[in-house]
């Protein structure tokens, strides 16, 4: 008898945005001739940047000739995208890293939700919430969570609430934890993080031996250049933090698939008996045995994001997604909405009007004005009363679905 993995029970319905895209595509069904504006999962829709479909051209090329074709490639990624992002992402802010600290990927949803393999099952964890749900889920499938009570909280998880009370700043956790996921710029609530906020957190993990998850899959949108871009732009980092970097919303990769983790070599987990043990040696272990590498093309294609011309129409598909940010914003603010982030993040976090749960918001928007957004109880419970838009549209599908909201009747 094959007995199944029961943790797996314990997971509420399905995943978020699947579940979604079903309620979409019955409603869809049922109402053929309605055009739906889907501001919902944070999907690119520019193409790729020229620079980067020739990189992608060119090493596909490479890959017919007898003298260029690579079979399996290094599993931690090829040295010429290892060093592109060692010298952009890292030494430009001051930071030095080397070659062997940095796991080239297939994305952060995988490396954020396959890293928790390498602790033990008896680690505390603690997420903001909301937060995104890989965190969640992939602890519960481990076993690391008791089932889920009727607040929707899991058992031994700790939440840490983040809402307009508290600025959606999360407090320190109460008990002492072993990992904490963090992502800055935030999804779902688009909110920022400041270096002096970053270091009340690494001090909090120096101070208990705890490992910090830090999530900077959406950096690339920061404008407020106060803000940082890495949590190793903060004193004392390497020795509590790992970070978690992609490629999918910089540079429109979502599918594509190429992303990375930073792993310094002075961040140490513990044994039992206490004894130190290096989590990059312990994360190479796994990658290595489990991961083959990301295509030789890919690769490519994410190294050209660091070339001039590569630099600079990413920095134009950036602009393009935050434009839109803006213009969510404040006109949402202009028809009375309570609106936060979407000024470093591609992200639009608002309170629901009238006091509507976030899945009745999201269930009036669809039939209504057929705007398909996130309902924020999605992301935890905290996330109840609050509803997300995605400024990954395009610009004509943001005026328009600007525009529906604006009818709306509350
Ligand atoms: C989101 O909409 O939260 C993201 O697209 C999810 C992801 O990056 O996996």
């Amino acid at each position: 008898m094959a007995i199944i993995n029961e943790n797996y029970l314990k997971l509420k319905a399905g995943y978020l945005f699947p579940e979604i895209s079903k309620r979409v595509k019955k409603y869809s069904e049922e109402n053929p001739s309605k055009k739906i504006i889907r501001l919902g999962i944070g999907d690119v829709t520019l193409p790729l940047p020229s620079s980067i479909v020739k990189a992608l051209k060119d090493a596909s090329d490479e890959m017919s000739s007898s003298g260029g074709f690579k079979g399996y490639g290094p599993e931690q990624g090829y040295s010429f995208l290892l060093e592109a992002i060692l010298e952009n992402d890292f030494k430009a802010r001051n930071v030095n890293f080397s070659t062997d600290e940095i796991f080239v990927s297939d994305g952060s949803k995988c490396d954020t939700g396959n890293i928790q393999e390498i602790f033990s099952l008896d680690s505390k964890i603690a997420v903001t919430d909301p937060v995104y749900p890989v965190y969640v889920d992939t602890n519960v499938m481990a076993g690391r969570t008791g089932n889920s009570g009727i607040d929707g909280r899991y058992e031994n998880l700790i939440y840490l609430p983040c809402s307009k009370e508290n600025g959606f700043e999360p407090d320190l956790p109460q008990e002492r934890v072993d990992l904490i996921y963090l992502c800055y710029p935030n999804n779902p609530t688009g909110t920022t993080i400041t270096k002096e906020k970053l270091k009340v957190w690494i001090d909090y993990a120096h101070k208990n031996k705890s490992i910090i998850l830090y999530d900077a899959a959406y950096e690339a949108f920061i404008q407020d250049k106060n803000l940082p871009h890495s949590i190793f732009e903060v004193d004392g980092a390497k020795e509590v933090a790992m970070e978690f970097r992609s490629f999918s919303k910089t540079a429109g990769f979502t599918g594509t698939r190429c992303a990375f983790v930073v792993i310094p070599k002075e961040l140490m987990g513990y044994t039992g008996t206490g004894e130190k043990i290096s989590i990059n040696q312990l994360w190479s272990r796994r990658h290595t045995t489990k991961f083959n590498g990301v295509s030789y093309p890919i690769q490519k294609a994410a190294a050209a994001c660091y070339s001039i011309e590569g630099k600079k129409e990413v920095a134009a598909n950036i602009e393009y997604y935050m434009s839109n940010a803006s213009k969510i914003k404040t006109s949402l603010e202009s028809f009375g909405y309570e609106v936060f982030g979407g000024e470093n993040a591609p992200y639009i976090w608002l309170k629901t009007p009238k006091n509507l749960s976030s899945w009745e918001f999201f269930d009036k928007l669809l039939s209504e004005v057929q705007v398909v957004g996130t309902p924020g109880s999605g992301f935890g419970p905290s996330g109840e009363g609050y509803f997300r838009l995605s400024a990954f549209g395009s610009k004509e599908n943001v005026i328009e679905a600007i525009e529906k909201i604006k009818n709306l009747k509350l």
